[in-house]
């Protein structure tokens, strides 16, 4: 097992594909986007892969697939179909803009995807344009009803924001009423590269009151410890409604998941700045063995949440985009 000095067992991996993206949704990245490393600095899939046992075998059951736009890869489907063959992940899911999958949804269970986590902030097809700087709204909901005619479980992510979509509450949360998806409120977090700060921040709290205001019945569901969205389930709907409190944080106690930047950094939280060099460790020449074992001492110091994550680093990595982060 995979544990942390605050008694936390780990035994899920974010793993970030890829920094790049064809999106620019302006609370991620500036309109000129970010300096994108150069290939050769990302993971290769093979040393993901090996990673991917390496936390297997520590007890590790759930990945998670990231970036950037983790579609944007070349050959992930090939990818994810050996990834989710290793012995131990149970199972392999993808957050993705679903602009440039829906051709590819068909194959998804087939290489072995459990589910789907789609970004979505809108709607309205001329907001899509001003939040993502891009024309493909009708791309993503191609995806998503692909998505649903293939049976595959899907959650939308929208990040609400206060005077930018926040308008859009309950016409989303309605999707979750005509179809059988959860959709998730997010906390805007002040990673967009360039430092301004998540200013449209609506707090968890806040969007807690207004769905209380807009659906009559919601009853708040019970939820695992370590799930990020509080859920609620609403009469009538066929999914249920969730918020995830990404800048409050007020769900580290029950955290049990790690991350792997695109560039094989190991971060032990969100708000850390990377704590271990696997790509050094995983080009240089230490074994599996002693791998694990430096994997298992840098989780030990995992913070306690991300509040105290925050305060050992420099300030200047504030300025990160989610897409370096990775997810
Ligand atoms: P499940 O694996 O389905 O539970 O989804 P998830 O919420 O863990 O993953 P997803 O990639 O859909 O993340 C959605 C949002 O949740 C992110 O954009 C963040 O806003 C937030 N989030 C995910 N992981 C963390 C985390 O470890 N810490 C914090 N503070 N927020 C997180
Ligand atoms: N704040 C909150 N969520 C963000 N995401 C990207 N940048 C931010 C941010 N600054 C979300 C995307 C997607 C997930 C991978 O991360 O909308 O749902
Ligand atoms: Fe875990 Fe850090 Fe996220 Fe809190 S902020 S849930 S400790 S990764």
């Amino acid at each position: 097992m995979l544990s942390d000095k605050h008694g936390r067992t780990i035994s899920y991996l974010r793993l970030a594909v890829t920094d790049r993206c064809n999106l620019r949704c302006y609370y991620c990245m500036p309109e000129c986007g970010i300096d994108f490393v150069q290939r050769k600095e990302l993971l290769s899939y093979e040393e993901m892969l090996r990673l991917a046992q390496i936390h297997a075998d520590m007890g590790v059951n759930k990945v998670r697939i990231t970036g950037g736009e983790p579609f944007v890869r070349k050959d992930l489907l090939p990818f994810i179909n050996r990834l989710s063959a290793i012995p131990g992940i149970d199972e392999v899911h993808v957050t993705t803009n679903g602009t440039v999958s829906a051709g590819m949804v068909s194959q998804f269970k087939e290489a072995g995807i459990s589910g789907i986590n789609l970004s979505l902030d809108t709607l309205r097809k001329d907001r899509f344009f001003e939040i993502t700087r891009r024309d493909q709204f009708d791309e993503v909901m191609r995806t998503f009803h692909q998505l649903l005619e293939c049976g595959i479980p899907v959650k939308i992510n929208m990040v609400l924001m206060n005077g930018v979509n926040d308008d859009e509450l309950v016409d989303m949360a309605l999707l979750a009423r005509d179809y059988p998806v959860d959709v998730r409120f997010l906390e805007e977090m002040p990673f967009n590269g360039n430092g301004a700060g998540n200013k449209h921040l609506l707090s968890a709290r806040m969007i807690e009151e207004r769905l209380h205001q807009a659906f009559e019945g919601i009853t708040k569901l019970h939820s695992p410890h370590h799930e990020t969205a509080t859920r609620f389930s609403v009469p009538e709907f066929k999914g249920n409604v969730g918020i995830i409190p990404s800048f409050t944080r007020t769900i580290c106690g029950g955290c049990n998941r790690i991350r792997v930047t695109p560039t094989g950094q190991l971060k032990t939280c969100l708000y850390d700045n990377g704590v271990l060099d696997l790509k050094a460790l995983l080009r240089g020449t230490a074994d599996d063995s002693f791998i694990a074992q430096t994997i298992r001492s840098a989780v030990d110091k995992k913070p306690k949440d991300g509040f105290e994550a925050e305060r050992q680093i420099q300030e200047s990595s504030n300025r990160e985009s989610m897409a370096t982060i990775g997810g």
